[in-house]
């Protein structure tokens, strides 16, 4: 037990009441008494008790009364009931107005201390189990973005994640594909269950076989203990089959054989082994061409594509980027124990005109890189690296009048020049061959602050 619990004792009768309390301070509890129903809810109100010993046979609100009052509120409470020998009916009714166990009178001591102890025991575990999954709740809740296209793909893999189809995740790299697959699996009725991924990439049909399937003893050489697969190992739970358009083709045959039929051999095995998976699949391949050059198997592309889910590339949502940053931010901030806070407009700017080639997991490493070398609270341009600054002047440049042309270029010109010289502005006004003053006059005039 890791704290110090505390039991409400529930007893109308003084010499059974002190036997309560002597043993239950022996187990190391703390003690709070109450002698009939309405004491022991008007202690239950102060203080929620870890655990409550109730005698069923008492004057003014008895036991039973109290079980079902406790209920009725919807109180979260576990309940061990103290029963006259012999009235085992009376245990029965009690447990099914939601008491935990009971307990004959006269006790063994030695008895109510184990009865105690399991309860007390089982409370940690739900409480480290509802930790656990607000944890990963809160992971997975990463799925940030408002922008429209990302509130379609959330909002069917949201509709998709109870049920058992298979969902298949496209989009290019680092758009989230993983991070959506671990979402569908903590949204599942599966979520207590195990998500397993495997990365499908340069893994040889034997090896990803073994892998996925497992193998007997003595199957190859090497197998020298039988070993259960990814498949075997997830059962009950979700399997993620990333860069699914990688798999060798001997092997996509095999894994065609187990979506239609749940089941499987392990390699070197003759047994059939039933599992109940779930399956996500992803790439950043393009299947259709894949299908069309007779790399990918049509069937077993259909078989995956039950659910197909694309992610939009960064670019395309280029809203969702204030949230993302901030989340990163914060996030790196904490990371490195660094003092950012917040961004300046300027640099969101930059960041929001960008293409992201790499999406999110580029965004997210620029973020980290600028937290990590520079300092807060506001994270500035010259944070940025030049790469993402320069951005403006290549995109934009075709609508824009001469004039705007060259503010465009001068700007990324010296952000770049202050981002190389890492935010020293003496350095960038000499790398540039210009007087610091002239440069900070520059800066500002461009409203480049900070
Ligand atoms: N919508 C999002 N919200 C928060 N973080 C995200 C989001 N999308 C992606 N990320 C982060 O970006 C990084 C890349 O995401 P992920 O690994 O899921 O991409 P991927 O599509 O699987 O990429 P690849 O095809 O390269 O494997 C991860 O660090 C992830 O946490
Ligand atoms: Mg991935």
């Amino acid at each position: 037990m890791t704290t110090l619990r505390r039991i409400l004792i529930v007893d109308d009768d003084p010499p059974s009441q002190r036997l309560l309390q002597v043993r239950v301070r022996a187990i190391g509890c703390q003690v709070t008494v109450a002698s009939d129903g309405h004491e022991a809810l008007a202690a239950i109100e102060q203080e929620l008790p870890d655990l409550m010993l109730l005698d069923l046979e008492m004057p003014r609100m008895g036991g039973m009364e109290l079980l079902r009052t406790l209920k009725q509120r919807g109180v979260d409470l576990p309940i061990i009931v103290i029963t006259a020998h012999g009235s085992i009916d009376a245990a029965v009714e009690a447990m099914k107005e939601g008491a935990y166990d009971f307990i004959p009178k006269p006790f063994d001591p030695k008895h109510l201390e184990i009865v105690v102890r399991k309860v007390l025991e089982r409370e940690d575990l739900k409480r480290d189990i509802e930790i656990l999954t607000e944890e990963a709740d809160r992971r997975y809740r990463l799925v940030i973005g408002e922008s429209r296209r990302m509130n379609d793909a959330v909002e069917t893999v949201r509709k998709a994640a109870p049920s058992k189809a298979s969902i298949l995740l496209l989009g290019e790299s680092g758009t989230g594909k993983e991070i959506f697959a671990r979402a569908i699996h903590s949204w599942s009725e599966r979520k207590d269950k195990p998500f397993i991924a495997i990365n499908c990439v340069g893994l040889s049909k034997e090896l990803l076989e073994s892998e996925l399937f497992g193998h007997e003893k003595g199957a190859f050489t090497g197998a020298l203990s039988l070993k259960k697969g990814k498949m075997e190992l997830a059962h009950g739970g979700t399997v993620f089959l990333d860069e699914i358009g990688d798999v060798v083709q001997e092997l996509q045959t095999k894994l065609l054989r187990f979506l239609q039929e749940r089941e499987f051999e392990r390699v070197g095995g003759t047994k059939q082994i039933q599992v109940d998976v779930r399956i996500i699949a992803a790439t950043n391949r393009d299947l259709a061409t894949a299908i069309s050059q007779g790399r990918f198997r049509e069937d077993l592309f259909h078989r995956l594509n039950v659910i197909p889910v694309t992610l939009p590339p960064l670019r395309q949502r280029p809203e969702d980027i204030p949230a993302l940053v901030d989340h990163f931010i914060d996030k790196f901030s904490k990371e490195a124990k660094k003092q950012f806070s917040g961004i300046s407009q300027e640099a969101l700017v930059s960041l929001t005109r960008y293409d992201w080639p790499g999406n999110v997991r580029e965004l997210a490493n620029v973020i980290e890189r600028s937290v990590v070398l520079g300092s807060g609270p506001m994270l500035m341009p010259h944070h940025l690296p030049a790469s993402v600054l320069s951005s403006i002047t290549e995109q934009k440049s075709d609508n824009l009048s001469y004039r705007e042309s060259m503010e465009v270029h001068r700007r990324s010109l010296l952000l770049a020049a202050v981002d190389r010289a890492h935010g020293n502005r003496a350095a960038a006004a000499r790398s540039l061959g210009l007087h610091e003053k002239y440069l900070l006059r520059l800066l500002k005039s461009l409203g480049i602050g900070g």
